[in-house]
């Protein structure tokens, strides 16, 4: 049998967790977020998700990967042995929204994977209104024979690190990725706060200007949880390779913190370049692939800056897929004894075959193809996971800790190393794990369930 992977030290941790979490979601889907939901308003909605769910939420997952040091289906068991109820069926779904998740993530990271080449080749100067940008955008994605062979380059990449392991593999792979990562975001958000649209993009971000939706406050909830990489098991896998005496509550205010500059600075960035050159944040989710590429050719430097903004963006989504797979690989390897090689390649290949080709053909040959609930499958993956999995699995993580588990081992294995939590009183652990957490859990998923209903 293998010997069970650890990180090295809390450093080794804290850098792959910020690499799960530091993706997608922070550059691409937050910026477009703010947009949609009325600017100031939802970044207060948002910061208030963070302190009030995700942080919590974080937390309770480190514990219980920490204290079982076992993968999300075992640990579950390991912690409430006696319990009648299954919770590691929360951890059997975590394992599946994993590979979900992989599989319409790996999808996008192609788009961003494959723009970083056509950057490279000089498509882009060729564009000169965002309506060509958005004709390029629906041409590209619907060939299955531009996105495929960076598909299954992504998937063999993510495969290759895990299979490796968690130090040789996760943890190095992250600790040469994020620190490119952070000088190469520092340098474009002032440069993007410098330009003339600079200050225009604060006013847009930080500036209230509409009241919040009850689709924003959802979307406020949806979007702390994914960009935390919290409600799929993640990071009770993560903490499980942490040694007992780390300081939980310290990595878990590093993970959000790096987390929410990385989306404030790429929201500068985004924001800055785009009223710079004149351009309106309309359409927001296509801000990245629609309008960016019309832009960067008419600056200085362009070509190179358009080069390392997806080059920024495909690393980013690299340590964030490897996340998602460690998820089902640890459980192959600690409950069913497979190889890491055999477990990492099996998988990805699975996700990528049955879920991730009909992804990736969702936006081209497979357009009409809308069984699910008038969306295509990609769509609808991307939705079942993000709005309504994570708050599941959330919802049983923070009433496996209050009920199962128990809420005073839970306190002792949070506080554990920190001298900061355990100064925080245990009722104010019960009101975050027993009231606030789970009722404004079902609250977000009843708003993502009538959404979802609505014509
Ligand atoms: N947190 C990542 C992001 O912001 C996405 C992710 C979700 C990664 C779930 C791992 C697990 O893009």
């Amino acid at each position: 049998m293998e010997k069970r992977g650890s990180f090295s030290n809390v450093r080794g941790f804290i850098l792959a967790s910020v690499g799960s979490a530091v993706g997608l979601g922070s550059i691409w889907r937050f910026p477009y977020l703010v947009g949609d939901n009325g600017g100031a308003v939802f970044v207060a909605a948002y910061l208030c998700m963070v302190l009030l769910v995700g942080i919590p939420v974080l937390l309770a997952e480190l514990a219980i990967g920490r204290s079982s040091q076992s993968n999300v289906y075992g640990a579950f068991r390991k912690l409430a042995p006696g319990s009648k109820f299954p919770w590691h069926w929360a951890g059997g779904l975590a394992i599946i929204t994993c590979v979900f998740i992989l599989a319409f993530y790996t999808v996008v990271s192609a788009w961003v994977t494959g723009y970083m080449f056509e950057a490279i080749r000089g498509t882009f100067s060729k564009l000169e209104t965002p309506a060509q940008a958005a004709k390029l955008f629906e041409s590209l994605t619907a060939s299955p024979r531009w996105v495929l062979p960076f598909q299954v380059l992504f998937f063999a990449a993510t495969a290759l690190i895990v299979a490796h392991g968690v130090k040789k593999g996760i943890e190095r792979s992250c600790e040469i990725l994020m620190p490119i990562l952070g000088v190469l975001l520092l340098g474009l958000a002032i440069w993007g706060a410098l330009l003339p649209g600079g200050s225009e993009a604060f006013t847009y971000l930080f500036k209230p200007n509409s009241q919040l939706t009850t689709r924003g406050l959802a979307e406020a909830l949806g979007q702390a949880f994914f960009n935390l990489s919290i409600g799929m098991g993640v990071m009770i896998t993560y903490g499980s390779y942490l040694k007992k005496e780390e300081n939980l509550l310290r990595a878990s205010i590093s993970i959000v913190v790096f987390d929410t500059l990385v989306s404030f600075l790429s929201a500068i960035a985004i924001f800055g370049l785009l009223f710079s050159m004149g351009g309106k944040p309309v359409g927001g989710s296509d801000l990245v692939f629609k309008v960016l590429p019309v832009f960067f050719p008419r600056m200085w430097g362009g070509q190179f800056f358009a080069v390392l903004f997806f080059g920024l963006l495909a690393l980013t989504a690299l340590a964030a897929t490897i996340s998602l797979l460690e998820v089902p690989v640890s459980y192959l390897v600690d409950e069913r004894k497979w190889t890491r090689k055999k477990a990492a390649w099996t998988t990805a290949a699975a996700s990528f075959l049955f879920l991730g080709i009909p992804c990736a053909l969702s936006p081209g040959p497979l357009a009409n193809f809308t069984w699910f609930f008038r969306q295509t499958f990609f769509d609808f993956l991307m939705f079942v996971s993000s709005n309504i999995l994570l708050s599941v699995i959330a919802l049983a993580t923070t009433l496996f800790v209050g009920v199962a588990w128990g809420l005073r081992p839970a306190r002792k294995a949070i506080t554990e190393g920190s001298s900061a939590a355990a100064a925080v009183p245990a009722v104010v652990w019960k009101l975050l794990i027993w009231v606030v957490c789970p009722a404004l859990i079902v609250l977000t998923l009843v708003a993502a369930a009538t959404q979802y209903i609505q014509p």
